[in-house]
């Protein structure tokens, strides 16, 4: 079967196209046929050894997020079926509680072979059935970016309808809580480098859009959008370089969830403790929520914004188009 390795990790050129023997079934493990995937910013880490431990070795196929058809189980597996349509949790290990740091041990993408693949033996304990609206294309959009979003607006951010939440560019991540969000019935602003972009997202339910490079006090922005309420929640995609800002644009009481590695810089604290907010480290999230996530999404029939769709012999090109950071939303490769 085809695969994609990391190779030297030296930037985009060392993806490298591969094939390898067909996996076997093993205990407790299920037999994935790929149908699509879909990148993250943290593949492009990877692929320049930016992420983590940087001990991965260069035969480990990249990708966190993957949807795909369940072919053959081994022994012992009883989570999923032949025929099942699947996703599986970032983390193969975490399917519930709190997180430990020992689970970057079973990580797909990173610290074991991820979904840039035609088949993946995947821990069946990690898998969680698709809602039937979602295309493959769609659905292989969740386990990171949707996880990630649901993680800072549901268990940490206790989103409300009414609320108002304020995403940081038009990425997967802020693309996924846009969405999200709306279908709870909560208010979004998002902002964006682009007035393109932003046009886009408002046709996805955005209510405003404020664009950060013209107007740099886009936290003082957010504030007179809000009659100086501020966002009840925040997705800080971008980092410490924002947070200043993201802490200006919060509500009293306000959750701001960070998970950006964008831009860093020295973020000033004390407006937390005048706001009485929360700021709080998001790491994707555990296989409860993204069972909990699936429901929602089941249930609101949220079509995830899928950017543009690559074809698996062009996965270098799919890597460069993230790259270019010319997408809203996702950017999606199809295995035939
Ligand atoms: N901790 C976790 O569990 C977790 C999980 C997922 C992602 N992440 C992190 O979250 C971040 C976003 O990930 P992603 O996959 O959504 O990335 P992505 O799809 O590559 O999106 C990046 C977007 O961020 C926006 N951006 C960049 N710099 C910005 C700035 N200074 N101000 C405002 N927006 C800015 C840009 O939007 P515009 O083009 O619209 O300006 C850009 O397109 C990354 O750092 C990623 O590593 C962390």
């Amino acid at each position: 079967m085809k695969v994609w390795e990391i190779g030297e990790q030296q930037g985009l050129g060392s993806l490298r196209a591969a094939t390898r023997p067909e996996p076997e079934t093993t205990r407790g493990h299920a037999i994935i046929k790929v149908r699509a995937s879909a990148l993250n910013h943290r593949d492009l880490m990877i692929i320049a050894k930016r992420y983590g431990a940087n001990v991965r070795p260069e035969t480990r196929v990249p990708l966190s997020d993957g949807a795909g058809e369940v072919i053959a189980i081994g022994e012992g597996v009883t989570d999923v079926k032949i025929g099942d349509r699947v996703v599986a949790n970032m983390f193969a290990d975490w399917t519930e509680g709190a997180w430990v740091p020992g689970l970057f041990g079973a990580d797909y993408g990173n610290t074991i072979d991820g979904w840039a693949t035609e088949r993946l033996s995947a821990p069946a304990r990690s898998l969680a059935k698709i809602p039937d609206h979602l295309s493959w294309e769609e659905a292989a959009t969740i386990a990171s970016a949707g996880v990630t979003a649901w993680n800072i607006l549901e268990p940490f951010g206790h989103l409300k309808a009414g609320d108002t939440v304020l995403a940081l560019g038009t990425g997967g991540v802020s693309v996924w809580g846009l969405q999200l969000a709306k279908a709870a019935g909560a208010r979004v602003i998002i902002t964006s480098s682009s007035d393109q972009k932003l046009a886009k997202v408002k046709a996805l339910g955005a209510d405003i859009g404020i664009n950060y490079k013209t107007t740099p006090d886009w936290d003082k922005a957010v504030l007179d959008a809000t009659h100086g309420a501020g966002a009840d929640i925040v997705l800080e995609t971008v980092g410490t370089g924002t947070l200043t800002r993201s802490i200006n644009a919060a509500a009293f009481n306000g959750r701001i969830g960070m998970v950006g590695g964008l831009d860093a810089g020295q973020p000033q604290l004390f407006g937390l403790v005048a706001k009485n907010a929360v700021l709080g480290g998001i790491t994707v999230g555990n296989r409860r929520m993204l069972v909990d996530m699936l429901k929602s999404v089941g249930a609101a029939k949220i079509k995830p914004a899928v950017d543009k769709v690559f074809a698996f012999d062009d996965m270098p090109k799919a890597y460069a188009y993230l790259e270019s950071a010319a997408h809203i939303g996702k950017v999606v490769v199809r295995h035939d």
